[in-house]
């Protein structure tokens, strides 16, 4: 059965805006019959990584940190999917995206092999070489917001050897509960998301056609400045009452 473990790094969790993507994807790769596994980084004691390269030269294959990549790290090695769900903090992912990922160093070899002509690690033997996907939303409204968290996946990629399956984006991503609030018909995304999910586990890829739709304009730029403007200045006005 295929493995899928998944990181909501979200300090908001299964209230924020992240999960209304990340949580239907999910379920869609549930239901093409892949075995998910999802683990909040707010709930997981992750310490940074230290430097000392430890897990490299004196214990390899083993950090000397005692906390829960302990637990995380042989699912790691055995997953065939990762899925790093975050929303963008200042043009990257969260800290704690960041600090599970540096953790991640005992899966590599010290070693430098090269690969493409590109000097790299090889992985440790154990570790598997799957995919991995991107679940993200952001609060500004164009899509080029996510461009440095989709170059820094994709060369993570290939430090991991793993394949850059794609990524689940949402710009202005604070419109959604507003809209659904509303009653806003969104259904459609949800749906895109769930099916771009069934789409990796049978077929091995999302396609295009799903990921346009979870990306797709909720309103037009002028209006979504105006209304975030408008309800920054009511939060703000409420102050002085
Ligand atoms: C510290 C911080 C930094 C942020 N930086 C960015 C940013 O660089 N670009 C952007 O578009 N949104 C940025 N945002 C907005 C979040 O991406 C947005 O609020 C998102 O919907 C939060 O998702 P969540 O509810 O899953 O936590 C930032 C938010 C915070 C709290």
């Amino acid at each position: 059965m295929m493995k899928v473990l998944a990181f909501n790094c979200s300090p908001k969790m299964d209230k924020g805006n992240t999960a209304l993507i990340l949580n239907p994807f999910l379920e869609g790769m549930r239901e093409a019959g892949a075995e998910v596994e999802l683990f909040y980084t707010k709930k997981l004691k992750i310490n940074p990584c230290q430097g000392e390269f430890n897990c490299w030269l004196k214990t390899p294959g083993e950090c000397w940190q005692k906390d829960d990549m302990q637990l995380l790290h042989p699912k790691l090695r055995e997953a065939d999917i990762w899925v790093f769900a975050t929303p963008v903090y200042v043009d990257g992912g969260t800290g704690p995206m960041k600090n599970l990922m540096d953790r991640m160093l005992p899966l590599l070899q010290p070693f430098f092999e090269l690969r493409d002509g590109h000097c790299r690690h090889p992985l440790r033997e154990g570790t598997k070489s799957g995919k991995v996907v991107l679940v993200s939303n952001c609060g500004l409204w164009e899509m080029d917001n996510f461009d440095p968290l989709l170059f820094h996946m994709r060369a993570l990629c290939e430090n991991v050897s793993r394949e850059f399956a794609g990524a689940l984006l949402r710009p202005h991503g604070e419109a959604l509960r507003p809209m659904m609030k509303m009653g806003a018909p969104m259904n459609d995304i949800f749906e895109a998301a769930k099916e771009a999910g069934r789409q990796l586990v049978k077929d091995g890829k999302m396609s295009p056609e799903s990921l346009k739709t979870v990306s797709r304009e909720l309103v037009p730029l002028e209006m979504y400045v105006q209304v975030l403007n408008q309800s920054f200045q009511q939060a703000l006005d409420a102050l002085e009452k």
